[in-house]
C-alpha cells in the first residue's frame, strides 16, 4: 500500500497554506493572518472540561491537536511564527517542547501565561484577520473571521494536499485496525461497549481523539442513523452488527462505514453483499468534473435496484425516488467532502469567493453539492435502513402500495445497511482511500 511520509510533504504543504492565505490576506485587505488554536470549554456550573477541540484552521497548519492558548502568525513574505503554550503547570500533563519535521519552518515562542501571547501578536489587531472561535479573544485581538479570508481558505481546503492525503492514509490503516478488532468481537458475542472498547484499544484513540463518536449499533440500532448509546450487554440473538468510526492522525480523520451479519442470516448478508457492490461501483464514479449532486441521485437508483431485487419495494427504482420512498429508506447523503473535519468545510460553494449550491430539493441532508476535482477526498456512503418513522410517512402520502411490508418486516429486526470509504479525486481513475487498508491489514 502507498504510503508516504508527511514529513517529507510537509514544507509543500506549507508552501501551499501561504500561498492561500497571502490570497485570502489581499482578498480581505489584511496584513497578518492569526489563527488561535483555541481555549478548554468548560462544563456549566463546574471545573470539568470538555475533551479540548484544536481550532481547525490552526491544525491545518501544524500537526498538533493538544496545543490550547497558542497562536499561529502569518504575514506574507515572512516566516510563519508559532507562540507555543507550555505553561509551568503541575496539576496537567504539559505540551512537550517543540520537536519534530515541523519546527524548523517556524519561528517560535514560547509562553508560560496565555496573556504573554498578546506581546507577541502583530501591533494593530485591526490589520489582522483573526480566525478562530469567540472564546479565543485575548485583548484586543478578537476573532473577526472575515468573510472573505474565510471563503477564500474553506474553498482551497477542498484540494488536499500530498502532506494531507499521506495522513489521511494514515488515518485509515488506524481506523481500518480498530475496525478489524471490532469484527472479531462481534462474532464473539461482545456488547456495543466491548465492541467500542475493542475499537478503541485497537486504535490507541478515544474520545480526545477520534473524529467522532464512534457508531455501533446491533440488531435494530443500526436503524439509528448516528447511534451512540454503547448498550452495556448484547442482545440475544445477534443478527447485525453496523459500525461507523474512525481514527485521526495529526488531526485528519478517517470515516469508515462496515456492516456485517451474523452467521446463519444468509439473506441480509446478501443485502449487505449487494450494497457493497453498488457502494464500489458508486466509489469509481468519483472522477473529476462529475456532479457529487449526480452521484447522490444515482445512488438512489442504484439502491432502489438492490430493494427491487430483494422484494422490498414493489415500483421502479425511479418511481421510488420521483415519490419520495427511497428517501424513507436512504434518508440521508451519498457522502460529503473530509480533512481535518470529519464533515469538511466549503461542501456547498460556488466559488473561492464564497456562494452557495443549492441542494436538490427533496434532498436536505446531502453536506457536498460540488462538481468533484482532483484533489478533493470524500466518502461514499450509502445505506438502506428501515425506519419505522420514516415508512409511516410513505403511508401517509399514499405510497403504501409501493412497499412489500412482509419484506420490511423481515428486513426491520436487522436495522439496516450502510458502507462508507474515502475516495480521492484525481486526473484519471478514482483512488479509494479506505479499501486497501483493509486488504493490506487482511495479509498481515
Ligand atoms: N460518521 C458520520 C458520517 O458518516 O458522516
Ligand atoms: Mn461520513
Ligand atoms: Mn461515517
Amino acid at each position: 500500500m502507498k504510503q508516504q511520509d508527511p514529513g517529507v510533504l510537509y514544507s509543500h504543504h506549507l508552501g501551499e497554506l501561504s500561498r492561500r492565505a497571502d490570497a485570502a490576506l489581499a482578498r480581505g485587505g489584511f496584513d497578518h493572518l492569526v489563527i488561535p488554536s483555541g481555549t478548554l470549554h468548560y462544563q456549566a456550573f463546574d471545573d470539568r472540561d470538555y475533551p479540548y477541540a484544536v481550532n481547525p484552521q490552526f491544525k491545518a497548519w501544524l500537526p498538533l491537536t493538544r496545543l490550547p492558548n497558542s497562536w499561529l502568525i502569518h504575514t506574507p513574505g515572512k516566516r510563519p511564527t508559532l507562540v507555543f503554550y507550555q505553561p509551568f503547570d503541575y496539576w496537567h500533563a504539559v505540551p512537550a517542547a517543540p520537536s519534530g519535521w515541523w519546527v524548523e519552518h517556524f519561528d517560535i515562542h514560547i509562553i508560560r501565561k496565555p496573556d504573554q501571547a498578546l506581546a507577541l501578536l502583530p501591533g494593530d489587531p485591526a490589520r489582522c484577520a483573526i480566525v478562530g472561535e469567540p472564546q479565543s479573544a485575548l485583548g484586543n485581538f478578537v476573532p473577526n473571521n472575515p468573510e472573505a479570508v474565510i471563503n477564500h481558505l474553506d474553498w482551497h481546503r477542498g484540494y488536499k494536499t500530498p502532506y494531507e492525503i499521506a495522513l489521511m492514509r494514515q488515518a485509515q490503516v488506524l481506523g481500518v485496525r480498530g475496525h478489524r478488532a471490532a469484527e472479531a468481537a462481534f462474532r464473539a458475542g461482545a456488547s456495543e461497549f466491548e465492541i467500542h472498547m475493542a475499537y478503541c484499544q485497537a486504535v490507541g484513540q478515544d474520545a480526545n481523539d477520534l473524529p467522532y463518536g464512534n457508531i455501533i449499533a446491533l440488531n435494530e440500532h443500526a436503524a439509528v442513523l448516528h447511534y451512540t448509546d454503547l448498550g452495556r450487554s448484547a442482545p440475544q440473538p445477534l443478527r447485525s452488527f453496523l459500525i461507523d468510526a474512525g481514527a485521526s492522525a495529526c488531526g485528519y480523520a478517517s470515516d469508515i462505514t462496515r456492516t456485517y451479519a451474523a452467521a446463519g442470516h444468509g439473506e441480509f448478508q446478501a443485502l449487505v453483499d449487494a450494497v457493497d457492490a453498488a457502494q464500489i461501483k458508486m466509489c469509481e464514479a468519483v472522477r473529476a468534473g462529475f456532479d457529487y449532486k449526480q452521484l447522490h441521485i444515482d445512488a438512489h437508483l442504484s439502491l432502489m435496484g438492490i430493494l427491487k431485487d430483494f422484494g422490498v419495494i414493489t415500483v421502479s427504482p425511479e418511481a421510488a425516488l420521483a415519490t419520495g420512498v427511497s428517501a424513507a429508506f436512504f434518508p440521508h447523503g451519498i457522502g460529503h467532502l473530509i480533512g481535518a473535519q470529519v464533515h469538511d468545510v466549503a461542501g456547498f460553494a460556488a466559488g473561492e469567493h464564497g456562494g452557495r449550491i443549492e441542494r436538490p430539493a427533496g434532498h436536505p441532508y446531502l453536506r457536498l453539492t460540488r462538481v468533484l476535482e482532483p484533489g478533493m477526498v470524500v466518502t461514499i456512503e450509502p445505506g438502506l435502513y428501515f425506519i419505522d418513522m420514516l415508512l409511516e410517512e410513505v403511508k401517509k402520502a399514499g405510497n403504501a402500495a409501493s412497499i412489500n411490508w412482509g419484506r420490511v418486516d423481515f428486513f426491520r429486526p436487522y436495522g439496516g445497511v450502510r458502507i462508507e470509504d474515502e475516495v480521492l479525486c484525481t486526473e484519471g481513475q478514482a483512488d479509494n482511500l479506505t479499501r486497501p487498508a483493509f486488504a493490506a491489514a487482511a495479509t498481515d
